[in-house]
């Protein structure tokens, strides 16, 4: 991929492991064990190739509507995958950060998240953002909550985007370039509302399980395609 501008943060709706597995006969969880699968793949091909983010979205607020079952499958797996990136952080030199409500996972999963944000203070360079019991909307509430509290006891006075952008999950975190979703829905499904304000979204059918570096080149060569005018004139 020659002049290709590779965006630097990436974000992805890993969305259609239930669909994946339906297609097969098998139960909709060994659709999320292999999607686990395909973000090792993809995080370490984003890497490889330049991005300096790569944001996804594994379990939304509103996904503990799931069949307890499944949840609990998923906790499993996100366990699994947890002790398993730590590993790869000290090896790789990698980044990760959990994004959403830490709080509301299990001690362990709290544990763990403790634990990759102090593995993350010794390196520089590829973050994985992984965003675990989140929702956009509950990020801004959480983020206003926060805001009043440093604003009541004086430790901030102003207030604009700038500033306001620090109190949520991304402070730090420059906003999404490209936005991809996988499974063949066109929607956002509370992700990252304020942080893609002028993030190039892009849609394919491919179920989230499938997914691979080719289709990771097509969506960063379709965002090359993009003129990206953030309001301004041509
Ligand atoms: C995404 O895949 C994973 C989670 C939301 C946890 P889905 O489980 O939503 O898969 P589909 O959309 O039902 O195929
Ligand atoms: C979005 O997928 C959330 C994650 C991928 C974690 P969903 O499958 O939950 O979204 P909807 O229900 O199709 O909007
Ligand atoms: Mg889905």
């Amino acid at each position: 991929m020659t002049d290709t501008n590779i965006p630097c943060h990436i974000a992805i709706i890993l969305d259609g492991n239930g669909r994946w597995a339906k297609k097969r006969g098998l139960p909709r969880t060994a659709g999320h064990a292999r999607g686990a699968e395909t973000f090792r793949k993809i995080a370490t091909y984003c890497k490889n190739i330049g991005v300096e983010y790569l944001t996804v979205y594994a379990f939304s607020s509103e996904n503990w509507k799931r069949p307890p079952e499944e949840v609990k499958t998923i906790m499993k797996l996100l366990d699994n995958y947890l002790h398993e990136a730590i590993d790869t952080m000290e090896r790789d030199h990698i980044k990760m950060k959990v994004l959403g409500d830490v709080e509301g996972l299990s001690p362990e999963l709290q544990a763990l998240v403790a634990k990759t944000d102090e593995i993350s203070t010794r390196y520089d360079g590829f973050q994985a953002n992984i965003c675990l019991n989140y929702g956009g909307r509950a990020e801004i509430v959480n983020a206003a909550k926060r805001y009043a509290e440093d604003l009541a006891s004086g430790k901030v006075t102003e207030l604009d985007e700038k500033i306001f952008g620090n109190y949520m999950y991304s402070a730090e975190i420059p906003d999404p370039d490209l936005l991809i979703r996988p499974g063949g829905e066109q929607r956002i499904s509370n992700f990252l509302l304020w942080q893609c304000a002028y993030s190039e979204f892009y849609f394919t059918d491919i179920l989230w399980p499938d997914f691979t570096p080719d289709e990771l080149d097509k969506a960063i060569a379709e965002f090359n395609r993009r003129d990206r005018r953030f309001g301004g004139a041509k």
